[in-house]
């Protein structure tokens, strides 16, 4: 009868189910009322007395095998729901995954557009000195220019200024680059204006400087086209008004053609249809010979634009207060990705 238990001992240690079927029948085969089980008690009321101590507990041996093989193999619903193996092809919920800020998406596609054609990014610092926002621009101390932006200075020493527009860093480049020089600045720049829904102390600008040998107007229109087509669409036209700033000679401010689709169109361009977007000129030939150039020899053009105001035209916001106030309800718009 110990082989026999023996036997059944094997069998039951190799069953392998496919499912909670196959564990069913199974359970009923060996511990069912008239399952195998039952039947070796049977027979083990006929076992002799001498022998009855070492079957008994081969038997009882066998039962809890079986017991633990059953419940080794669970098959229930719930527990499958837990596993992560259920279904791989599933897609992942991440939640609360940040975006990149309306500004950063704009700037990286400007950049961008003039890094095809040759522009390299240049930085320089918020925290300015006199000659590098203003007199190396062609804008000495008493010049009416200088009005032109209103500037945080600082107390104590009031030829260090945050710099109010990001054409300090064509001067800083040009001192220490010589042509063909083709770079592009973006940055944060401040001025001291009262907030509104259409100006702030603070707002980022991008600035763009080109100088080689006979670059010419025509150069500087043609870049911007291209510019615009590729910020705005290739059915984009652009205008150049004449204008002023004084390190551009001639100098000129350029509008977007916006259309005048409907009231709102209407609204934003005064009734013209077009947009400002930039100001830009060629640059004077007295702010190359500041930063070192021989203006002889070499001409350029540079360009400067406000990263909030393209922001607020593509994506039709109406307050440039938003940018900073943080808010994840109007920040969580931006993410594209998700
Ligand atoms: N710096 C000017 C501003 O802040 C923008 C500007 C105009 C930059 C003409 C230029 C330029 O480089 O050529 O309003």
């Amino acid at each position: 009868m110990i082989k026999k238990i023996n036997e059944i001992a094997a069998t039951v240690k190799g069953f392998l189910p496919k499912n909670k079927n196959d564990v069913e029948v199974f359970r009923i085969k060996y511990l069912g009322k008239s399952g195998v089980l039952n039947q070796l008690f049977e027979e083990f009321k006929n076992v002799p007395v001498e022998e009855k101590k070492e079957i008994g507990r081969s038997i009882n041996n066998l039962k809890e095998q079986l017991k633990n093989k059953i419940s080794s193999f669970d098959f229930s619903e719930k527990k499958n729901k837990n596993t992560n193996l259920e279904d791989l092809t599933k897609k992942v919920k991440v939640n609360n995954l940040g975006s990149r800020h309306p500004l950063s998406i704009i700037e990286g596609e400007i950049v961008e557009v003039f890094s095809s054609i040759g522009f390299s990014v240049a930085e320089g610092p918020e925290i300015e000195d006199d000659w590098h926002n203003f007199s190396a621009l062609n804008t000495p101390e008493e010049h009416p220019a200088r009005d032109m932006q209103d500037t945080f200075f600082i107390q104590s020493d009031p030829s260090i200024l945050l710099r109010s527009h990001t054409s300090s860093v064509q001067v800083r480049h040009m001192e220490n680059n010589s042509p063909p020089i083709r770079i592009l600045s973006p940055g944060r720049v401040y001025r001291n204006e009262a907030i509104s829904s259409r100006a702030h102390c603070l707002f980022h600008q991008i600035e763009g400087l080109y100088i080689d040998k006979d670059v010419s107007f025509a150069d500087l229109k043609k870049t911007l086209l291209f510019f615009a087509k590729k910020l705005f669409g290739e059915n984009s036209k652009i205008r150049l008004r004449p204008s002023f700033f004084p390190f551009t000679e001639p100098s000129a401010e350029v509008d977007v053609y916006w259309g005048l689709k409907n009231e709102n169109d209407y609204r934003i361009t005064k009734g013209t249809g077009w947009l400002e977007i930039l100001g830009c000129g060629m640059v004077d030939p007295n702010v190359l010979e500041n930063c070192g150039i021989d203006s002889k020899k070499y001409t350029g053009f540079a360009f400067g634009m406000g990263i909030e105001r393209i922001a607020m035209l593509k994506y039709k916001i109406d307050d440039i207060r938003l940018f900073f106030e943080n808010d994840a309800r109007f920040l969580q718009q931006f993410n594209f990705s998700l």
